[in-house]
């Protein structure tokens, strides 16, 4: 067994997303990713994710009407993201307000099933008026209030530029949410099902996974590729220096995956989005050089692009800044780690694995301070 990384441990039985990674297939509950990022909304899979069945029409219209009402925060948490905002990065104050927003929430230490569903359906529509208010305060513009009438990829994209978006970016977005809702056991997850499954509450959970999704090796790749494309800067220069990172052995951000030996089905449509999105912007230079990185990646390294690579392109050609990249993850991410939270306390067992142990032999002798 693979002890470093628990590559290919099965660590939970779930009922939420099936990968195969190497046919290259990605589903929800069942359903083809492809297929949900053409035909489905956002706040659709949501509802496919915690409940494990599309809805049926007025079903959806709940559940764009709760997650709509549920995006307005407490006046108490925009205070207190007011004090963070010349200092902290926004990853950092969205975990910490989703750690804050628990003493906030109305039903409180409340662990039955019914008040984790609404918790969970509650921290999907507030993760993403925490990001958007952020984003408002740290550049001292006003705070624009959530419009629970509108989908979630419309009102962030509203609550983060003061007007309505374009319909082709909201759409944009919503794909890239549904694209990124859910991923089986990856690392934020799985941190999430751990706290989740000592019966910690979900705001816990959600902060452990949060804390999770934040390193580069995870959900902190999409910003580290635009820095990367950003330092690279030109066309002309992507050849040269893309070789010499890889001769240098560095790691080339939003390439490889651990489940997925073919494409990242994911990147197929950030791809495409990358390009249609290039094709009616100012410039087609962010998409150009990522076609251009992903040509030599593929063959020097065998690696191919995955989540992370196309969005970044993607976001900043929408005016996304970079260091959101990562906490608009986390928005469409709640509606996974919650449906997960919930799955593990319906059948709930502490996880707690073993170490193999590779320190000195047992038993060494305590030597006394004097003598050391
Ligand atoms: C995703 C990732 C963490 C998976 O890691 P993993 O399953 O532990 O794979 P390993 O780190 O063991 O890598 C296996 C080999 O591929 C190489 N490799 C993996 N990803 C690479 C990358 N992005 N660039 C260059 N080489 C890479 C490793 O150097 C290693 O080569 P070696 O055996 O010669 O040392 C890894 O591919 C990575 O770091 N990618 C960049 C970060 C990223 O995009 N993360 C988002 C994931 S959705």
């Amino acid at each position: 067994m693979q002890v470093q990384g628990l590559e290919d441990v099965v660590a939970a039985e779930s009922s939420i997303c099936f990968i195969d990674g190497d046919k290259g297939i990605l589903s929800y509950r069942g359903i083809d990713i492809h297929e949900l990022a053409r035909k489905s909304t956002f706040e659709e899979v949501c509802f496919l994710l915690w409940e494990g069945r599309l809805p049926a029409r007025e079903e959806l219209a709940a559940t764009q009407r709760e997650i709509g009402a549920e995006r307005a925060i407490p006046g108490e948490i925009l205070s207190f993201l007011a004090s963070l905002a010349r200092t902290a990065a926004p990853m950092e104050a969205l975990r910490t307000a989703v750690s804050a927003l628990s003493a906030a929430d109305p039903d409180g230490a409340d662990m039955s099933p019914a008040a984790n569903r609404r918790k969970a359906r509650r921290l999907t529509g507030q993760i993403g008026t925490v990001v958007a208010a952020y984003e408002r305060l740290r550049r001292g513009q006003a705070v624009v209030p959530p419009d629970p009438g509108r989908s979630h990829a419309d009102d962030i994209l509203r609550m983060l530029g003061g007007q309505t978006a374009p319909s082709s970016a909201v759409r944009a977005l919503d794909i890239a949410l549904i694209l990124h809702a859910d991923h089986e056991l990856n690392a934020s997850t799985f941190a999430a099902r751990v706290t989740a499954a000592t019966l910690s509450d979900m705001h816990s959970a959600v902060t452990s996974a949060i804390g999770t999704l934040k390193g580069p090796l995870h959900g902190g790749a999409n910003e580290a590729v635009l820095q990367m494309l950003r330092e690279i800067g030109s066309l002309d220069r992507v050849d040269a220096d893309i070789r010499a990172r890889l001769a240098r052995k560095e790691r080339i951000m939003g390439f490889g995956h651990r489940v997925y030996s073919t494409e990242d089905p994911r990147a197929t449509h950030l791809r495409e989005m990358s390009r249609q999105v290039a094709e009616s912007s100012a410039t087609t230079l962010w998409y150009d050089m990522s076609q251009r990185i992903e040509q030599i990646v593929n063959a020097e390294k065998k690696l191919n692009a995955n989540v992370d690579f196309y969005s970044a392109s993607l976001y900043f050609m929408l005016g996304i800044p970079p260091d959101l990249f990562t906490p608009l993850f986390a928005v469409s991410r709640i509606s996974g780690w919650t449906a997960h939270v919930l799955e593990q306390y319906a059948h709930n067992r502490l996880i707690r694995p073993r170490a193999e142990y590779t320190g000195p032999s047992y038993p060494q002798p305590y030597v006394p301070m004097d003598a050391r």
